[in-house]
């Protein structure tokens, strides 16, 4: 049905504004019980890798999007450590749109680079970080000729917090926490403003804490300072001078939470860990929160018996090749009955 047919009563819609979609929204919310018992929570996995593009960013973008055509827009921008291009170029290959994506040169995933020139979106990678790519679209927008999509453009903001909507709609009220990735950290400002909203229109009765998870090499917001060479595995949220910092800090002031670092072989572990313990394959930094409630449980600051819901950005498929680096090799063997049972045997 898609967020803007779902919502349209929660959302800034216009009669002119067009019902696009793509089917995003209606993610699963995947109950862990053999990760939560061994946290003592009660833990779900909100999985946003389920989305048209694979992860959360289609949210926001149809209502950017949709909101580019009530204006007479022809052509989108946006940088991106890969979700957002690949959105971004999806949505306007629908809408007869131009898009235009920049990229940090060599550090977006495989699968992201694919659908964003697939879906016809013109890329530009520079030899720098996500931030110099911000940087340089917000300029080309000010020319007037693109509309940037980036999460700065608060129609993102308005879309996303369905996100929040969906967690409170699954389970009949807000969890006790909430744990989610931090990059340019759009994404956490905007289930604040989900949860707020149904706060107000009585749908929940306690808000969630809000945790938010940083890798430890890109993690500004725990630094409480920009970081110059932002450098994690988690290349989705490889940042380090996130836009919405300000949305961010005053959203996690309200809930209550805070900002959390864990390191990447963390992150690589819980990646693993959730796949083969929950069935859900996120992407590494989708399985930053899961790292975090990790370490929180190992340092006795998890308090037991909390319902619990991590968001799980974006879908594992997208980064094979990270899959495949933290995997086992896989054993060939001669294609013969013998052969094959003896390389199973334990
Ligand atoms: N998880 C994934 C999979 C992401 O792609 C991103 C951001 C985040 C978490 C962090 O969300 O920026 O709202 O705090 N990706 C952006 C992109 C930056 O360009 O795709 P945030």
């Amino acid at each position: 049905m898609g967020v803007l047919a779902q919502y349209a009563q929660h959302l800034a819609l216009s009669e002119k504004t067009p019902r696009i979609t793509l089917g995003e929204g209606g993610t699963p919310l995947v109950s862990a019980p053999r990760i939560g018992s061994a946290l003592g929570i009660e833990l779900y996995l909100k999985f946003e890798g389920q989305n048209p593009t694979g992860s959360f960013k289609d949210r926001g973008m149809v209502m950017a999007v949709a909101k580019a055509l009530e204006d007479g827009a022809s052509a989108i921008v946006c940088a991106s450590t890969g979700n957002t291009s690949a959105s971004a170029a999806a949505y306007a290959a629908a809408a007869g749109l131009r898009a235009v994506v920049v990229v940090p040169a060599g550090r977006v995933a495989q699968g992201k680079l694919a659908q964003a020139l697939i879906y016809g979106a013109q890329i530009v990678a520079v030899e720098g970080n996500f931030d110099d790519a911000l940087t340089i679209v917000r300029r080309l927008a000010e020319g007037g000729e693109f509309t940037l999509v980036n999460s700065v453009n608060p129609w993102r903001i308005e879309g996303q917090k369905t996100g929040a909507f969906e967690v409170v709609d699954a389970l009949g009220d807000a969890p006790d926490i909430l744990a989610i990735p931090v990059g340019n950290a759009g994404n956490i400002s905007a289930y604040a403003k989900g949860f707020r909203e149904y706060r107000a229109a009585g749908k929940l009765r306690t808000a969630p804490k809000l945790l938010g998870f940083q890798a430890a090499g890109a993690a500004p917001f725990v630094a409480g300072a920009p970081v110059v060479n932002p450098e994690t595995v988690a290349t989705a949220i490889r940042i380090g001078n996130p836009a919405s910092w300000d949305l961010a800090l005053a959203a996690v002031e309200e809930f209550g939470g805070g900002f959390y670092a864990v390191e990447d072989d963390e992150i690589l572990a819980a990646q693993r860990r959730v796949a083969s313990e929950a069935g859900v394959f996120p992407e590494p930094a989708s399985a930053a929160p899961l790292a975090g409630l990790e370490r929180l449980h190992r340092e006795g600051r998890l308090p037991r018996g909390a319902r619990v819901v991590a968001v799980l950005t974006g879908n594992g498929l997208k980064d094979p090749d990270a899959a495949l680096r933290a995997a086992a090799p896989v054993n060939t063997v001669r294609a013969e009955f013998e052969a094959v049972r003896e390389a199973i045997a334990g």
